[in-house]
Parts: structure tokens; sequence; C-alpha cells
């Protein structure tokens, strides 16, 4: 069925679990992540990047209407997340369009802008029912710009800032920048945890992990345990998918069916949902 967003991660976070955030590009993500879900007896949030709308041609229905379609016919709870919005446009259809949940995007902006947009975003989107993310600091690696492999110091959150901007800007949750970075394809990011130890202890609003597909297992349970409570996957399901479908089509120079290829993709991105689900320990 579908959920919302703040209900999987409040219940998540009272257990100290976390929920797994998968970004879904094509059908056969979504397909891929209610199965890996299901598979692993769990619950899972579906997110559309504003990046995939563009991708889309700047159509948010098509994906978000086999998305919504997808999860009310799942067996496990699925909420739907419109994730890195920066354009206040995409957030209003976001209400109408079975959305539960976004993650408002002004990290990039001075302080006092950043707190601002995030705050006039949470006011409107309070009103409509939605629950928001925002992020302090900053997840490098957005926007095909590098990953960075050492994320700098100086762009993590700091607990007495995030502290103060949690409490003006009216937000459900925090992305914090702790050494995880955007679109990494390797899985070698070392996460500060004692500074999110002193964010967990500064701060009263779930924290969510971005950038996760470059933070190895161990590193992730740790996470959870030290009180991440949302862990956002995407890279990682975008490197299993290209694997499966470069090898499958490389040995097979005759075949252009694309069901042929998408289905090893997508069962590809299945087996990973369900592993990382056991990891991040949302199983059953
Ligand atoms: O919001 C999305 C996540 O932060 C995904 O990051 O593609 O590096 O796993 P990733
Ligand atoms: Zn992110």
């Amino acid at each position: 069925p579908l959920v919302s967003t703040g209900a999987l991660v409040s219940h998540a976070a009272a257990k100290q679990r976390a929920v797994a955030a998968f970004n879904v590009i094509t059908l056969e993500h979504v397909e891929a992540v209610i199965a890996g879900a299901e598979a692993a007896k769990s619950p899972v949030v579906l997110q559309i990047s504003e990046n995939a709308v563009k991708f889309r041609h700047g159509q948010l229905l098509p994906l978000a209407r086999a998305a919504v379609h997808a999860a009310e016919a799942a067996a496990v709870p699925v909420a739907l997340h419109l994730d890195h919005v920066t354009e206040d446009d995409l957030l209003r259809q976001a209400a109408d369009a079975g959305f539960s949940s976004a993650m408002f995007d002004a990290a990039h902006l001075p302080y006092e802008q950043n707190l601002a947009a995030t705050r006039a975003a949470t006011d409107w989107a309070h009103t409509r029912g939605l629950w928001i993310e925002a992020e302090l600091g900053e997840v490098g690696g957005k926007d095909g710009r590098p990953p960075l492999d050492a994320h700098a110091p100086g762009a993590r959150t700091d607990p007495d800032e995030a502290r103060r901007f949690v409490a003006d800007s009216c937000v459900d949750a925090l992305a914090v920048a702790i050494g995880s970075s955007h679109a990494m394809t390797s899985r070698t990011a070392a996460l500060d945890h004692v500074l999110l130890t002193r964010l967990d202890e500064a701060l009263s609003v779930p924290l969510v992990l971005h950038g996760s597909s470059g933070v190895p297992d161990e590193e992730l349970a740790a996470a959870v345990a030290g009180g991440i409570a949302k862990v956002n996957v995407g890279t990682a399901l975008n490197i299993v998918m290209t694997d499966a479908i470069r090898r499958h089509v490389a040995d097979r120079p005759t075949e252009v069916d694309p069901r042929s290829y998408l289905a090893v993709g997508r069962q590809a991105m299945t087996d990973h949902v369900t592993h990382l689900l056991g990891v991040l320990g949302a199983s059953g």
C-alpha cells in the first residue's frame, strides 16, 4: 500500500532503524525497488528527484503515476518522496501527485538564504500535509559535479547551526553532511561517526544520509546505529543495472528486444535492494 514517508521514518527512528529511500529513474527502477522490498519484507521509499523529472522533459506525472500505482499494489508499505527539489513549482505539483514528502534543497545557498528559502517551502508544504526534509552543510557531488572522494570537513554540518536551522525552518528531517558524497562509484566514503553522534544529540528530528552509494555496508550499519533514520541510495542501483545490461548485450550482439536486457537490469537492482535492506536492519 501507499503510505506516508513521515510515518515510515518515525516508526524506523523509534526502533533505531532506518528507512531506505531509493531514487527511481525508470519504471524498471520502480518495479525493482518494490520487488526487492517485498523480498526483504521491508517498507521502502521511492524517490523521484528533480533531475529525474528534468530527464522526463520536465514531466513529473508519468513516472509519479506509475510509482503510485505500483505502491498501491505492493505487498509492503511504500511511500513516495520528491527528492532534491529546488523549484517551487515542482514542489507544488507533488502534493497533488501522491507524494507525502519532499526534500527541499537550498543547501548550496549561504546559511540565511538557505534558511529563508527552506522556511518558506516548509510553511507552504505543511499546509498541504507534506513532510519536509532539508539539508545543511553540503553533501557534494550534485548535478554532475565531481564527487568529493575526500569530503571536505568545511562542508560538514555544524551541530549548533543545525539546531538553530531546524528550529527556525520547522523542517521535519535534516540531511546532514558527515562525509558521504553523491554519485560515488566506489564504496570508499568514511563517515564522521563522532560528528553524527553530536548531531543526533543536538537534534530531535530524524537525520538523513545522502550519497549512500559510496558508503560501505559496515559504515551504513554503523550510521543507522548512530542515528541515521533515512538512507538515500541512487547511484548504486544505476551501477548494478548498467553493469548487468552491459554484460548481457555484449554477449548477445543480435539481441534487439529491450525486454531482454531491461529484465536483467531490473533483477540486478532488485537483488541489490534486498541486500541493502538487510544491511540497514529493515528486513522483516
Ligand atoms: O538523494 C539521493 C541520494 O543522496 C543518492 O545519492 O546516488 O550517491 O546514492 P547516491
Ligand atoms: Zn541526495
